[in-house]
């Protein structure tokens, strides 16, 4: 069993989007910066953002973080994303999700301009993508492309079962892998919560993608020998045995499915980190204008 190691491979893709930056602004480049909005105070998004924030510090991008209460209307959101669709200084900028119940995601995803869309959530740069035209690719699916190249992953003309249809992760995961493409070119099998028999679709799988928020969902019984199991969940599970109170596990049970994966994600040090890195590379995108003119 290989572990597909997610804080290598993040850090080799930093380190390159790093020489990028030295080599764009020695060329007149401007610094990329890339701005995150936080509205409330969710424990995880805190995290999640913070590891972004860092990143731009590591890569040498300039960073914004807007904290916005959790009473915040749609329209003071609304507001503050106008601001930076015309904030000429920002090259790209996320709303990180989920938003407080009162506020509607899809109306705070569409109000992002799609060149600055990084997170690649709005619909024109999702239609592109599936297009296979010109776009900013989700971050955590890019991220696992990423991953399949950087290990050599042979996935052309395998079975891929992705486990979750969220627009996030599963849809846009389930789009990528059947592209004609070298880490995809994929037989894709999208499962979700209404699949029956789910065990028939991932014991024939050569790859696993599991992306449903369940921890421990996915067990070695349900994978075939040599599969590749990708584990995309991040959950808090209570663990009074750690400081925080919680430890973070994900929908894979990662001791059973790694006696029988060929290569397999950890959680955390998988694709989490991949996810911080993809979103780097989008905001250099961004800034050097290579996705829109
Ligand atoms: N919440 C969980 N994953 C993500 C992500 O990739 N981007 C944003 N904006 N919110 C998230």
């Amino acid at each position: 069993m290989i572990l597909i190691d997610g804080k290598k491979t993040s850090a080799e893709v930093k380190a390159d989007i790093k020489q990028e930056v030295e080599a764009f602004k020695a060329k007149g480049g401007k610094t990329p910066h890339l701005a995150a909005i936080l509205v409330g105070n969710d424990g995880a998004s805190e995290t999640y953002v913070a590891s972004k924030v860092r990143s731009c510090n590591e890569v040498g991008f300039d960073s914004t973080l807007e904290r916005m209460g959790k009473e915040t209307t749609e329209e003071e959101l609304l507001a503050k994303i106008d601001e930076f669709n015309k904030n000429k200084d920002i090259d790209g900028f996320i709303v990180q999700l989920p938003l407080p119940s009162h506020i509607n995601e899809q109306k705070v995803t569409t109000a992002i301009l799609p060149e600055k869309d990084v997170d690649g959530f709005h619909p024109v740069n999702v239609g592109r993508m599936a297009l296979g035209q010109p776009a900013y690719i989700s971050a955590t699916p890019y991220g696992i492309i990423q991953m399949l190249e950087k290990y050599d992953i042979d996935t052309t003309g395998k079975h891929c079962v992705v486990i979750g249809r969220s627009n996030i992760v599963g849809s846009p995961m389930s789009i990528l892998m059947a592209k004609n493409s070298k880490y995809a070119n994929c037989t894709v099998t999208l499962t979700h919560s209404r699949t029956k028999n789910l065990q028939e679709y991932t014991k024939s799988a050569d790859i696993v993608i599991v992306a449903l928020g369940k921890p421990g969902f996915l067990t070695g019984e349900m994978i075939k020998e040599g599969a590749t199991v990708v584990d995309v969940g991040i959950t808090r599970v209570p663990d009074e045995s750690k400081k925080s109170g919680f430890r973070i596990q994900g929908d894979a049970d990662f001791e059973s499915c790694a006696e029988k994966a060929s290569y397999i994600t950890p959680v955390p040090g998988g694709v989490g980190l991949m996810t911080v890195a993809s979103l780097m590379k989008n905001t250099l995108a961004a800034a050097k204008k290579e996705i829109y003119a």
